[in-house]
């Protein structure tokens, strides 16, 4: 009977990993140190710094708003918000409000705050979920964005050249023209202004002029040294390590731990991963379940919309995603597949966080159109203020405005009885790591400028 067993799981193991034919050919390795940057082990000085600059609302141009209020360690590094409330808001997560009198905010940000897992892999090398940061090695900085040449040079990662841009947006970070320096110079367009009053501001901080002559020794011997570009490679270093997180039951299985996952989730990774069941690996392929590329899958669209317009409409309330970038019409709704890692952690889920439980995204994938025509609009999880309300819905609500979502769906629909549903779903729940479901080290207790860390 033992013997019988192993042979079973032998031959199941041998499948999976090995036959191109059944399973994916991304081959399945677990992550390994040199996958990540710095080998996985970021200069710690760097790192401390970038924890402080992460939490800080001094980058912000009201000094209400720092990385973390979006990317928060009480939420999984997300918000827990379909969409998030940028500044001028107060309080965290669920129970965020849009601010008040003049300082209230004049729109909802129009897509999810993702988690930031593991983008410290080499791999991810396309941020956002139209990949408009993107490592580029023909560009002078090395990336491409939505700064062109004013990208400066000496971004460590793609990852740092990120944190290059939530300060720059109005309503995220920057805040609205008249209201500071830094977001009358992002009115303008004049990013490098942006950066260089941001850096102002550090370089008024004693504590960190310190800190940052600590972490960048060669480089920075005065205050009149330190440039954002610093603050950015280290708040990628602090990303990068305090946010990897690979050791799931998933990830210990990758590693020859046979009984790290369940019956049930090794059942599930099987769906997943074969090309003749779901295959979800299509797309969701290798170690971090994503092809890092783009995709449309039907996805409701809610909440302000990215400014984007089908014939006939100006209010602004599409997202073309990849399109806009590619200027395509044949990437309209495409969105970046994401990584799955800690995916149970992270709801609400897609682009605009339409959907609130693992398994209503996982359903949809499986009849995007049926699913797309139903879509339950009380799941979505936003505070209510009227006039924000009013605009929630409009594409939801216009068939003339879903349909194009629906006839770009690549995905085929699939039929699962309740057991491979079940199974899949465990196996998502296996690729949380037990170590991110409490983050709450990762926050300083205090930021150098003595702004609030809590709201
Ligand atoms: C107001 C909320 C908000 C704030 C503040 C904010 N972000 Fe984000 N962040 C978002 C949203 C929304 C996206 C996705 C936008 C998109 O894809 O178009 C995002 C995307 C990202 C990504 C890319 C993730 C991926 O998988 O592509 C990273 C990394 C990130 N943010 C880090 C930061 C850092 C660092 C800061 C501070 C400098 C910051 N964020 C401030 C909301 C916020
Ligand atoms: C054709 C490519 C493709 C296939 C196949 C696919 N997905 Fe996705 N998946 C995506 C894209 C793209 C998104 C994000 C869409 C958006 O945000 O608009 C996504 C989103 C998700 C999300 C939400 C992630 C988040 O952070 O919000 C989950 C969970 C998910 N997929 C699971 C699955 C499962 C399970 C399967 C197999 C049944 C699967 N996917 C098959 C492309 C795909």
């Amino acid at each position: 009977m033992k013997i019988n067993n192993r042979i079973t799981l032998f031959f199941v193991l041998g499948s999976l990993l090995l036959s191109n034919n059944v399973y994916s050919k991304n081959w399945l390795s677990a992550p390994k140190n040199t996958d990540f940057y710095d080998n996985g082990m970021p200069d710690e000085k760097k790192v401390k710094l970038g924890e402080f600059l992460f939490f800080d609302k001094i980058l912000s141009g009201n000094q209400n708003i720092s990385c973390a209020s979006c990317h928060h360690t009480l939420t999984d590094t997300g918000d827990g918000l379909s969409l998030p409330v940028g500044e001028g808001g107060q309080g965290l997560g669920v129970t965020r409000n849009t601010g008040t009198f003049n300082h209230a905010i004049h729109s909802r940000v129009p897509r999810n705050a993702p988690p930031v897992f593991n983008l410290g892999a080499r791999q991810f090398t396309r941020m956002f979920y139209d990949g408009r940061v993107e490592a580029n090695p023909e560009h002078p900085s090395g990336f491409i964005s939505p700064a062109g040449d004013d990208l400066p040079g000496g971004l460590d990662n793609v990852l740092a050249a990120q944190a290059m841009f939530p300060v720059t947006s109005a309503e995220e970070m920057a805040g609205q023209t008249g209201e500071n320096q830094q977001a009358d110079a992002a009115a303008a367009g004049d990013l490098p202004a942006v950066w260089e009053h941001i850096a102002s501001k550090l370089r008024n901080i004693p504590e960190y002029v310190e800190l940052f002559k600590t972490a960048y020794p060669l480089e920075i011997f005065q205050a009149s040294d330190i440039s954002y570009v610093h603050a950015a490679n280290a708040i990628a270093a602090f990303e990068a390590k305090a946010w990897r997180f690979d050791n799931s039951p998933f990830h210990r299985f990758l590693r020859g731990e046979r009984h790290a996952m369940s019956r049930s989730a090794k059942f599930g990774m099987r769906l997943f991963y074969s090309k003749k069941k779901l295959h979800c690996a299509r797309c969701h392929s290798g170690a971090f379940q994503t092809d890092h590329d783009f995709h449309a899958i039907a996805m409701p669209q809610i909440g302000p919309g990215k400014g984007d317009n089908l014939d006939g409409f100006s209010d602004g309330h599409d997202d073309f995603g990849r399109a806009t970038i590619t200027g395509n019409t044949e990437d309209r709704f495409s969105f970046r597949t994401p990584t799955l890692s800690n995916i149970a952690l992270t709801a609400p889920y897609g682009h605009d966080g339409a959907y609130n439980t693992l398994e209503a995204v996982v359903k949809h994938h499986l009849d995007p159109d049926i699913s797309l025509q139903n879509y339950d609009q009380s799941q979505v999880v936003l505070p209510s203020r009227p006039d924000l309300d009013a605009v929630d819905f409009t594409v939801m609500n216009d068939p003339q405005r879903i349909q194009p979502i629906a006839e770009a769906n690549e995905l085929a629909t699939i039929r699962l009885n309740n057991l491979q549903f079940r199974s899949l779903i465990d196996f998502l729940h296996a690729l949380t790591d037990p170590a991110a479901m409490d983050i709450r080290k990762n926050t300083p207790s205090r930021v150098p400028s003595d702004l609030p860390v809590y709201d």
